[in-house]
């Protein structure tokens, strides 16, 4: 990808709020063509209308539930229609659910795997004939729980150990199209996760725009290095 991101289309899945919107952010002020998809309609339009506010940029706003296949091909579909190409696919959308493994229920067993990990197949599956032509790039967002164990986190330690094992297979399969993957693997960030309202002792996280500074950074990379998985951390953790 060139230095410059202007013109280039972008696809954001969990775009709403939290990470996926300060992603948006970042690389709106960037003239990067943004579509944002959640399943909530009206937290999308919100969204784009800050996003607009802000940018002076049109956001694309797309109702899609990433746990269902269709709905991923469907938001490729209009993409396509309204810009032609699509060049970057953050695949960010997730959910946490968490207990031990006693209390655990089969509905959050199946409800973290299915977003956090099947979610990011189906975004993968769907979105990879425009990233073949256009030689694009693929950023998922994982976790330090991809990589780190907790307690009550038997579901979501299994999806985010998967996706960055998912992640990494795919970037060797797909590096002979010229497309880049990688897995960036947050610590606590300032979102609405896991139904936290950020607040002003949250200063401490990274906060979602950090994120998508980094993402700007390696869209802007030199096309012959590859980060393919990244760890980042609050500096000063409480
Ligand atoms: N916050 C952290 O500390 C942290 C740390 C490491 C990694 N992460 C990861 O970062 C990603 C984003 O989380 P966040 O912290 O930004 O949380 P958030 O503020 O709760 O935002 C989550 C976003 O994902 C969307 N989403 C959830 N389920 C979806 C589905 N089935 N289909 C489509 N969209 C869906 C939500 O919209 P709807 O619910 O309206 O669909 C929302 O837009 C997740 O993968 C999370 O695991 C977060």
């Amino acid at each position: 990808m060139k230095n410059n991101l202007k013109g280039k289309v972008a696809y954001i899945t969990g775009g709403s709020k939290g990470i996926g919107l300060g992603i948006a952010a970042s690389l709106a002020s960037e003239g990067v063509n943004v579509a944002i998809s959640s399943r909530n309609l009206d937290e999308l339009t919100q969204a784009a209308e800050s996003l607009q506010a802000r940018f002076g940029i049109e956001v694309f706003c797309i109702k899609s539930d990433v746990t269902i296949f269709s709905d991923e091909e469907n938001a490729f579909s209009q993409i396509m229609e309204k810009w032609g190409h699509l060049d970057i696919v953050i695949a960010n959308a997730g959910v946490g659910k968490f207990a031990t493994i006693e209390d655990m229920t089969t509905e959050q067993w199946n409800s973290t795997i299915d977003t956090n990990l099947t979610g990011v197949f189906h975004t993968t599956k769907a979105t990879i004939p425009g990233l073949i032509n256009s030689k694009g790039y693929l950023i998922t967002i994982a976790s330090l729980a991809g990589t780190n164990f907790f307690p009550k986190a038997a579901a979501y330690n299994a999806s985010k150990f998967g996706l960055v094992g998912f992640t990494q297979a795919v970037m060797l399969d797909l590096r002979k199209y010229g497309i880049k993957v990688t897995t960036i693997m947050p610590g606590s960030v300032a979102t609405y996760f896991n139904n936290h309202i950020p607040n002003e002792e949250d200063d401490w996280k990274i906060q979602p725009e950090d994120l998508g500074q980094m993402v700007v950074d390696l869209l802007k990379m030199n096309p012959r290095t590859l980060p393919s998985k990244i760890e980042v951390r609050p500096s000063m953790p409480k």
